[in-house]
Formats: structure tokens, C-alpha cells, sequence
């Protein structure tokens, strides 16, 4: 039997619905409105897609959007000396820096120059720690919101068998901490792992994050396992319908036919990082308001 599609982006309208609701209520009570900086340096044309769809979502949420667009070659002093900055502007909740970066800017020391209470995206130590050792903070927006569709698909996850492939710090590591706190039993995988498909062989949850078109093949799947595909690649230019297709990390159509849940890509994960971003960035604003958050943000 095929398995049920998960379907992310009607998941993330709602959210994004929802957070809409409730920044509007946040202008009411705090006399502003919401406000996400996002920084792009550089001519990155994936970046440009992307920063300039968080633009438009936020307003659609009832959020100022705060767009900062800089040359290729800013020097490192000027890119901190903006994220300063931000850091001190009262209308800034969120500051998002779009990374990659241009490799002569050092990524690690931005990150960590933006005040930790406006990192909406979750990057900065002190919130890679903070989800680490179990407390409140920003957790990146693409594993939450694969958690988001874990909880909402499966409910309670304690003690299931879950597998994240990748170990990078944006997904695969934050992704792990979010299931283990969660009390699933958590494997990570990587290029070096060995007997990867018996790895994933085990899994009830399996998240693949590696960046490798339809890598996880059908029959490295345990039947009935809730898949999470966080991959977006595009199909080298080939000939007929494969041509420059969007694909994710897991062999789709195979694999629906042995898992019971999986996400499609597109349409799956993607559209749930921007609303997650939304509703961190609407978090951090009634933090830095100082007023209570409402019940289920
Ligand atoms: N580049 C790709 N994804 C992301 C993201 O979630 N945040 C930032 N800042 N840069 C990215």
C-alpha cells in the first residue's frame, strides 16, 4: 500500500496563518509591529530566491521586513559593524544572515556577533547550547519544523528506533537533539557510517539530510517507517522529464511503497522552514516586548 503524503506545505500555510493571527495581536499590545532584519551579502542567485520569499512571507504575517543587501566584496568589519547594529535597533526582533557566505567572510564569527535572543534561526552557540543541555531557546527552523511534522503525524515518539543521515550543525545535529528530547532512541549517520541501509534498516523515524539525490533507496526502509526528507536537489540537465527536476535525498516513488508516512519534495519540508522562521521571529518579539508569548506559538 502507498504511504500517506506528508504534506508540508499545507501544514506551513496553517502555521503561517496562525503566527499571522497572532502578530497582529502582537502590534496591539506592543504598539509595533514584529521585525525580522534579513542580510544577504552578494550575488548567490539560490540566496536571492530565498531572502527574497522570507521578505515577502513576513509581510503576509503582518511583520516588518528589514532587508539588508550587500556587496560581494563587504569587508568582514562592515558586515559586523551592520549586525551590531541590528543588535542594538528596538524595531529588529530577528536578524537572519544568509548563509553561505562569500568564502572570504568568516561565517562562525558573524553568527556568533548577533545578540542570542535575536537569532531566529538558531545558529549562535548559545542556543546550539541551550537546545544541548534542555532549555529555552531558538532551535533551528528546518529540523523544528520536521519535529513539528513528526509530533503532528505520530504523537508521542518515545522510544521509537529514529535515524538522521547528516551531521551538519543546521540540521542533522539540532535534528538529533529535538528527538532525543523527545525520547526517541537516536542514530546519526554519515559519510563514514558503515552498513548505512542496515543503519536506516532499524529506523521507525528516518530525517535524510545529506544533499545527495534519491541516496535512501525502498529497500533500505523498515516497513511502515515515517520518513523526513529534508533534501532539495536538482537532477543535472538531462534529457525528457528528468531534466533539472527537484528531487530529495530519499528514492520517492520506491520508498512510498514501503514506508507508512513520507514527505514529498517538494512540498514537504521546504515550505515549513520560512513558517518556522516566522513563528521564531514572532517568539523573539514578545521576548524582546517583554510580554507574555501566547499559549501554542
Ligand atoms: N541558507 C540555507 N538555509 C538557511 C537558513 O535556514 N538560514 C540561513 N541564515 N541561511 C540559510
Amino acid at each position: 500500500m502507498a504511504a500517506d503524503r506528508i504534506d508540508g506545505k499545507a501544514f506551513a500555510e496553517k502555521l503561517r496563518a496562525r503566527v499571522g493571527e497572532q502578530a497582529a495581536k502582537f502590534e496591539q499590545a506592543a504598539g509595533r509591529k514584529a521585525g525580522l532584519a534579513v542580510v544577504l551579502v552578494g550575488e548567490d542567485p539560490a540566496s536571492q530566491v530565498y531572502v527574497r520569499s522570507k521578505g515577502k512571507a513576513v509581510l503576509a504575517a503582518n511583520m516588518n521586513g528589514f532587508e539588508h543587501r550587500l556587496a560581494e566584496d563587504t569587508s568582514q568589519e562592515d558586515l559586523l559593524a551592520l549586525v551590531e547594529a541590528l543588535n542594538a535597533d528596538d524595531a529588529v526582533d530577528g536578524i537572519l544572515v544568509q548563509l553561505p557566505l562569500p568564502a572570504h567572510l568568516d561565517d562562525q564569527a558573524v553568527i556568533a556577533a548577533i545578540d542570542p535572543d535575536k537569532d531566529v534561526d538558531g545558529f549562535h552557540i548559545a542556543n546550539a547550547g541551550r537546545l544541548a543541555v534542555g532549555q529555552t531557546g531558538f532551535v533551528p527552523c528546518t529540523p523544528l519544523g520536521c519535529m513539528m511534522l513528526l509530533a503532528d503525524r505520530l504523537g508521542d515518539l518515545s522510544g521509537m528506533e529514529a535515524v538522521v543521515i547528516g551531521r551538519s550543525n543546521i540540521v542533522g545535529k539540532p535534528m538529533a537533539q529535538l528527538l532525543l528530547d523527545a525520547n526517541a532512541t537516536v542514530t546519526i549517520a554519515h559519510s563514514r557510517t558503515k552498513d548505512l541501509a542496515g543503519v536506516v534498516r532499524r529506523a521507525d523515524i528516518v530525517v535524510a539530510a545529506v544533499g545527495r539525490a534519491e541516496m535512501v533507496k525502498a529497500d533500505w526502509l523498515k516497513p511502515g517507517a515515517t520518513v523526513i526528507d529534508v533534501g532539495i536537489n536538482r537532477l543535472p540537465a538531462g534529457e525528457g522529464e528528468e531534466r533539472g527536476r527537484l528531487v530529495g535525498d530519499v528514492d520517492y516513488g520506491p520508498a512510498s511503497e514501503v514506508a507508512s508516512a513520507i514527505t514529498p519534495v517538494p512540498g514537504g519540508v521546504g515550505p515549513m522552514t520560512i513558517a518556522v522562521l516566522l513563528r521564531n521571529t514572532l517568539v523573539a518579539a514578545y521576548n524582546h516586548a517583554g510580554l507574555d508569548q501566547p499559549e501554542g506559538l
